[in-house]
């Protein structure tokens, strides 16, 4: 008989899972882009591919795509880190810090694979809560790391799934006060307002002022690229020469590389994109406002729209005379009736109504204007009916 004994951490493990329906025909459940990628680059990328060396190893650390990064970024190429996603960045990251006996600070509530990765790596994680409006509270969790002294601190700036925005002073101050070092996930920083392409916000500009942190950053929102698996890091140089250790040779494959680099050499043709989403997040905002929802202040490509008070009321007492399920309150009831009514309307969103910090949440991804159109219509009819 086979004697499997897995690792202790994957355990308590239950595995990363979203509902899908293969069937819908509005896709707005994972924070994806709802284009392709503009003509013209899908045309060098055509170009590209046919020229394509596929009996080669890719450079080995991505080389290329590391140089036109670095040069963007002003800092040099060896301080450029690449992932098959910024998801592997992150749990290599944790690997890199983490470990038996380790601790890793995680906000709460937020991206719920920074559990998962925890666990991955043997470590605790130490979960930091946000405020109830969704913020970070600096001197909260400065005070928090300085008690509970862990191995590294994740923040997610903007955070997903409330996709608030938190300044870069208040980034600033954190970074001046901790004491580990501290990852700044920035997979949805494009999409905050100012100036597309410019680091004015991020902490990409505090790059060389503190040396305690690194800056993750991904090419699966923003720029579309969510199929081929490329995220990017930089920061201090002695953290990423442990991140170095960690990732595997050819650990990102070359035809994402050289998309990826065709991608960044044109991000130009993206910025009209992100202001057209800008403008959409208001309107969609609005549109869930009106209906009597709540809706988190978001500086990304989705809201966290929240099932509350009379509305909430409304739908759960009609969820439980049509025979649906009651569950922990009257938002998560309405929350999850919603949901299961917008997937018969062939529209997917992300269900959190069941989130012990989110009863009755929604997380709804920007789709193109005619599917937001759709979407309001249809939450419009379902909230109003009865
Ligand atoms: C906050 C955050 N960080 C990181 C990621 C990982 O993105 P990827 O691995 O596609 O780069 C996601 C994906 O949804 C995310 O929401």
């Amino acid at each position: 008989m086979m004697l499997c004994r897995p690792r202790f951490s994957l355990k308590k493990m239950e595995g990363y899972s979203v509902e899908t329906i293969p069937e819908a025909d509005i896709i707005v459940n994972a924070n994806e882009t709802n284009w392709n990628l503009p003509a013209s680059i899908v045309e060098e990328v055509q170009r590209t591919v046919s020229k394509f060396a596929f009996n080669r190893y890719p450079p080995m650390h991505g080389e290329d795509l590391s140089e036109t990064l670095a040069r963007d970024l002003r800092v040099g190429a060896n301080n450029i880190i690449l992932g098959n996603g910024s998801s592997e960045l992150l749990e290599k990251a944790c690997y890199a810090f983490g470990g038996m006996g380790r601790k890793i600070a995680i906000p709460y509530p937020s991206f719920s694979m920074y559990g998962e990765y925890v666990q991955l790596a043997d470590s605790k994680a130490l979960q930091y809560p946000l405020t109830l409006e969704g913020y970070i509270d600096a001197n909260a969790l400065i005070a928090f790391c300085h008690k509970h002294k862990p191995d590294l601190l994740i923040i997610c700036n903007p955070n997903n799934p409330t996709g608030n925005f938190n300044s870069l002073q208040v980034m600033e101050q954190i970074l001046a006060r901790v004491e580990c070092p501290v990852i700044m996930d920035e997979a949805y920083m494009e999409f905050a307002q100012g100036e597309f392409g410019s680091s004015n916000l991020s902490t990409l500009s505090l790059l060389g002022k503190y040396n305690n942190f690194m800056v993750f950053r991904t090419f699966s929102k923003a720029f579309g690229l969510a199929s081929l698996r490329i995220g990017y890091g930089t920061g201090a140089p002695q953290l990423l020469e442990i991140m170095q250790k960690v990732l595997l040779p050819y650990h990102v494959n070359g035809l994402t590389l050289q998309i990826a680099q065709i991608v960044y050499a044109n991000k130009k043709e993206f910025g009209s994109r992100i202001k057209l989403m800008q403008r959409e997040r208001t309107k969609l905002a609005q549109a869930c406002l009106d209906l009597g929802c709540r809706v988190f202040p978001s500086e990304t490509n989705f809201l966290l729209v929240q099932l509350q008070g009379e509305l909430a009321f409304a739908l759960a007492t009609r969820a439980i005379k049509e025979g649906f399920k009651r569950a922990a309150s009257n938002e998560a009831t309405a929350g999850s009736y919603v949901f299961k009514q917008l997937l018969q309307h062939k529209i997917m969103v992300r269900d959190f109504s069941n989130h012990p910090a989110l009863p009755g949440a929604l997380r709804i991804t920007l789709g193109r204007p005619e599917e937001n159109v759709q979407l309001i219509s249809a939450l419009t009819n379902i909230c109003q009916e009865g």
